[in-house]
């Protein structure tokens, strides 16, 4: 059973960059970002998450990116490679996860207590590789209730096909959406369904799995995503709706929406948890890391601009709420969409673009971790991938179950009430608070805290020159100027270069600005 073959790579620079994009663009998307824009007065809150993308998102993928490629590993060997036996950096933060866990037993918060030792005491012993170790952890932890999400969209694609989604009102659309919740053998049945599709991409491989299956979905997403926004142009009153997106009103702008933003530009565009440093390990030298990485993130950001305006002008011309949180595309988009003519056939096209978004990201999330049991356990792919997929879908059902009714899994429900004092939200909001609020943004600052004074930004910018030719070290203001090829703008001295731009951002502002949104998420300031 042991895996010696040479690690795999992406057939093609556009099948990487498509896979990539396919990571990112998902549920947070479509799902997530119409609504949060909605309860953040709509423009303001777009330029914040635009603001956030390029001073968070950029620089912290081209860490994620360099990382991977250099090292060829999943991210537990990536750190495990690079990092140094014994460094004072990482000694520091196990210090001060041993000191958090104690402030945490003070206010009887004895479930992160718990884990803040465990994790303090790893990282004395392990040192960096913790990092990789909590990104796949985190892989897990997402996939289990983003699989149970993209199950409901299964089903509500099935309900339209069946013509089910015709409801006469709001109150019809919400229970028929509760009802859903409610019957776990359904969300079972549909969670399942999701997983065993991930679980034959991913077994297929890199490139004949994840890198062709993307190609094909992320092409019928684009083309979904353009009929769908033709049709909400086209209905009465839809300018209402663009102008929502477009026209900012600062007024609904609030501390708490600037930190939804940058929380947001972290999982929308899979980062904090290994996914690019495991996609990043399957490129050649010869691709353009920043190209490859301004390129995705454009993707990801055009698509959630393009969902927000498939979106709002059908709610707007249907005179419905904007900010109707969550429900927002369960309940209020089939509403809006089965009133219009053809309503139904729109209504299955868009629950379709959820399931094929949910899908490609669901892969990424599945291949963070079996990529990290082949290379850690040294298994072949197809045991990896079977294993990895049943152990996620049953904590997947666990999920569905307490979503459904916490009571029916009561060993469950008192032992984390006990540890973590989760009262009455489900295993569900446990396993997202714990994913989005503590790994994420800890893995982030991690992340590009190791890449910009452990590894060191002079190797990480000497990896992300391959393939890029003078990218790195255009002068930027030649750039912006157009005096690029220019060649007495990029001479021996030292000036502005993109790299020299990007060493500043991952070295300070990145890991500053998620260290005081992480802080702010889980209530310390
Ligand atoms: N980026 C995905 C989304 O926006 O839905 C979610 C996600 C996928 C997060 C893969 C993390 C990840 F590794």
């Amino acid at each position: 059973m042991a895996n010696n073959s040479p690690r795999e790579h992406w057939g093609s620079g556009i099948g990487f960059i498509l896979a990539a994009t396919g990571s990112a663009v998902g549920l947070g998307n479509i799902w997530k970002f119409p609504y949060i824009t909605g309860e953040n007065g709509g423009g303001a809150f777009v330029l914040i998450y635009l603001v956030c993308i390029a001073v968070i998102g950029i620089p912290v993928m081209l860490c994620e990116m360099s990382l991977g490629r250099h090292t060829q590993k999943n991210p537990i060997g990536a750190f495990g490679s690079i990092s140094p036996e014994s460094s004072k950096l990482s000694h520091f933060f196990g210090l001060c996860m041993l000191l958090t866990g104690m402030g945490l037993l003070l206010f009887h918060n004895y479930g992160m207590a718990v884990l803040m030792f465990v994790l303090g005491a790893l990282v004395f012993a392990y040192s960096w590789r913790v990092v990789g170790f909590c990104g796949v952890f985190a892989g897990f932890v997402i996939l289990s209730f983003y699989s149970v999400v993209a199950g409901w969209t299964i089903a509500y694609f099935g309900k339209a096909l069946s013509g089910g989604l015709d409801f006469v009102d709001k109150v019809a659309a919400e229970q028929s959406f509760s009802s859903l919740v409610a019957n776990p053998y359904y969300s079972i049945g549909c969670h399942l369904g999701f997983m065993f599709l991930c679980v034959v991409i991913v077994m297929g491989g890199v490139k004949k799995g994840i890198e062709r299956w993307s190609k094909i979905l992320m092409s019928l997403l684009f083309l979904l995503l353009f009929i769908l926004i033709l049709r909400g142009l086209s209905l009465p009153g839809a300018t209402q709706g663009v102008a929502f997106m477009l026209s900012p009103d600062f007024s609904a702008i609030s501390t708490n929406s600037v930190l939804i933003a940058l929380g947001h530009a972290f999982f929308t565009l899979s980062l904090g948890m290994g996914a690019i440093i495991t996609y990043g390990s399957y490129v050649s030298k010869d691709q353009n890391l920043f190209l490859s990485t301004l390129s995705i993130v454009a993707l990801d950001t055009l698509v959630a601009i393009l969902a927000g305006l498939a979106i709002f002008p059908a709610v707007f011309a249907f005179n419905m709420e904007p900010s109707a949180g969550p429900g927002l595309v369960f309940n209020t988009v089939p509403l809006v969409m089965t009133q219009m003519p053809g309503g139904i056939f729109w209504a299955g096209l868009f629950f379709l673009l959820l399931i094929i978004a949910a899908l490609t990201s669901g892969i990424s999330l599945l291949e963070v971790v079996v990529a990290a049991a082949m290379d850690e356990l040294k298994i072949k792919r197809t045991p990896a991938v079977i294993g990895v997929g049943c152990i996620i879908g049953l904590l997947g059902c666990l999920c569905a179950v307490s979503v459904s009714d916490w009571t029916r899994v009561e060993w469950l429900h008192s032992g984390l009430t006990g540890l973590f004092g989760v009262d009455d939200a489900s295993f569900f909001d446990f396993m997202d608070n714990i994913a989005s609020n503590w790994l994420l943004p800890l893995g982030g600052i991690s992340i590009s805290i190791f890449v910009g004074w452990v590894w060191g930004t002079r190797k990480a910018v000497e990896e992300i020159r391959h393939g890029s030719h003078n990218f790195a070290d255009v002068h930027l203001i030649a750039l912006l100027a157009g005096l690029k090829d220019d060649p007495s703008h990029n001479s021996d001295y030292h000036v502005l270069t993109l790299a020299a731009l990007w060493g500043i951002f991952i070295r300070f502002i990145s890991p500053v600005a998620v260290m005081i949104a992480f802080l702010y998420n889980i209530g310390w300031i």
